[in-house]
C-alpha cells in the first residue's frame, strides 16, 4: 500500500505585496486566535508594510511574523530601525522551533538592513527574544508624537532590541517615531 509523505513545514518569506488574499486572511486569523482577541486592526496595520516571514505546512500559516521600517531617535541620530510585528504560532504548533524559524528571517533582515532591531516583547515570548540575543533597552523611552517628545514610561523594559553587539548604550533615551496605536 502506498505511504502518504508527510511534508516539512516551509517558509516563505514575502513583502506585504506579494502576499495572497488567502495568505493575508490567514496571518489575520492566526493572530486573532493567539493573541485571545486582543489584536486590533492598529496591531494589524503595524504588521503589514515590510517583509513577513511563514511558515507554511501545506497552504496552513501555521507561525507569522513581520519587520517594518520604521525611524528611532538615539543621541540625536536618526536610526533606521527594523521593527519585529505580530509574532504568533498556531498554539497546537508551538514549542517546535517554528518561531525561532520566523525570528532568524527577521534578525537576518535587520542585520542586513537596518542600524537596529527593537521589538515590544510579551512576557510570554521573553525568554525567547533573550535565548535568541535580544536585549531589553534600559533607558527611558519616548515618542516623537505631533506635539512632541512624549515619555512612555509605562513600557520601559519590554522593548529589546538587536543585535546582541549593538554599539549604542542601552541606558540612554530611545525616541520611537508616531503612529496610531501603540506606538512601542
Ligand atoms: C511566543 C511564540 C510565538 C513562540 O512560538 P513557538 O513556535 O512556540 O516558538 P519556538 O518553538 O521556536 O520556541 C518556544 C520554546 O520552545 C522551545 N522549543 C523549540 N523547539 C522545541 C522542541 N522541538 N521541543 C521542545 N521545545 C522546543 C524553545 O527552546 C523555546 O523555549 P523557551 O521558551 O525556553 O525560549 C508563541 O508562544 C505564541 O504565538 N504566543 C502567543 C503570541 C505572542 O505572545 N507572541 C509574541 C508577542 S511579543
Amino acid at each position: 500500500m502506498p505511504t502518504t509523505r508527510q511534508t516539512e513545514p516551509r517558509l516563505r518569506l514575502a513583502h506585504t505585496s506579494d502576499l495572497t488574499p488567502r495568505e493575508r486572511q490567514a496571518i489575520r486569523g492566526l493572530l486573532d486566535v493567539a493573541y485571545d482577541g486582543e489584536f486590533t486592526d492598529a496591531d494589524w496595520g503595524h504588521a503589514l508594510g515590510g517583509t513577513h516571514a511563514i511558515v507554511l505546512d501545506g497552504r496552513a500559516v501555521v507561525a507569522h511574523g513581520s519587520v517594518v521600517a520604521r525611524q528611532f531617535h538615539y543621541e540625536g541620530r536618526a536610526l533606521k530601525t527594523g521593527y519585529v510585528e505580530a509574532l504568533a504560532t498556531r498554539a497546537d504548533r508551538r514549542r517546535r522551533g517554528y518561531g525561532s524559524r520566523v525570528m532568524a528571517e527577521l534578525e537576518r533582515i535587520i542585520r542586513s538592513t537596518y542600524d537596529l532591531g527593537a521589538l515590544g516583547a510579551a512576557d510570554e515570548a521573553a525568554r525567547m527574544y533573550l535565548s535568541r540575543g535580544w536585549r531589553a533597552w534600559g533607558g527611558p523611552l519616548h515618542a516623537l508624537t505631533p506635539s512632541g517628545v512624549v515619555p512612555t514610561p509605562e513600557e520601559r523594559g519590554c522593548v529589546y532590541t538587536f543585535p546582541p553587539e549593538l554599539t549604542l548604550d542601552r541606558s540612554k533615551p530611545l525616541c520611537c517615531d508616531w503612529r496610531a496605536g501603540d506606538v512601542w
